[in-house]
């Protein structure tokens, strides 16, 4: 494979020109994934990811296309991954999240599952909420808690949630979530770990600006923590634009 090549990106590449028609193109791709899960099994559930890309999508989700069309009721929310912030935070996931989406549209408060990030334990509050996965979701192919979707983002360095190179989360194995460590601030983190991700049914990485080139070609080529994101019969795509993608 050549070094410029992402054909060894694993599952469907989807390229939008624009940043916006990538979170159209998201957008689209939730809202279907919405409808064969409550089709399947009457419910839905997301696993969210905070950084910048995010703040688009949200945006259109609770924008006039949306706000009314998504069937809100099914939807059960959930996090991929936490700073160790207070919730109103504008560091916090969840305060993106809060502030760009979920105040916005008609979802029961008590369908959305914080990762409490902010507690001095983050070891505890991570079990905690690893045990809250597997009590409110079915078990996956591997006995991991599956959900429906999980939307990611890609750091630089190739992280994914708070996956960062180097650090003992990459290890963990027999838990849903666990301590992440960030090489930027907040550095401290609750992250999904790898058998929880890839028991989705669905994963989505959400792509985009000529920044993330680099860290989308050393995924390709196995190198970094995103390339580890290989859904165990669940389905992989990645939705990029064109910098991102170097089209
Ligand atoms: C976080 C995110 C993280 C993010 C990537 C990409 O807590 O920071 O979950 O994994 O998705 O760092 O961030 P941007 O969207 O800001 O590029």
């Amino acid at each position: 494979m050549s070094a410029s090549s992402l054909d060894a990106l694993a599952g469907e590449r989807v390229v939008n020109e624009t940043a916006q028609e990538v979170a159209d193109t998201v957008a689209t791709w939730i809202a279907a994934q919405s409808r064969r899960a409550f089709g399947d099994h009457g419910s839905f559930s997301i696993a969210l990811s905070g950084g910048s890309t995010p703040r688009l999508l949200n945006e259109i989700l609770s924008g006039p296309e949306w706000r009314d069309r998504m069937s809100w009721n099914w939807w059960n929310v959930y996090f991929a991954d936490e700073r160790a912030c207070a919730p109103d935070d504008p560091a916090s996931n969840y305060h993106l999240a809060e502030t760009t989406l979920l105040s916005r549209v008609p979802i029961d408060p008590a369908r959305v599952h914080r990762m409490p990030a902010e507690r001095p334990d983050l070891d505890a509050a991570a079990a905690e909420y690893s045990d809250l996965l597997t009590s409110s979701l079915p078990p996956g192919p591997d006995g991991a808690p599956r959900l429906d979707v999980i939307l990611l983002g890609l750091g630089e360095n190739g992280h994914t949630a708070s996956l960062f190179p180097g650090t003992p989360a990459l290890k963990v194995t027999d838990r849903w979530a666990t301590r992440g460590l960030a090489d930027y601030e907040p550095f401290d983190r609750i992250t999904l770990t790898y058998p929880a991700i890839n028991a989705a049914g669905a994963v989505g990485f959400m792509v985009t600006g000529a920044a993330k080139h680099e860290a989308l070609l050393a995924t390709a080529r196995g190198e970094v923590p995103a390339s580890r994101v290989r859904p165990i019969d669940g389905t992989l795509a990645w939705f990029l634009d064109a910098a991102a993608a170097g089209a």
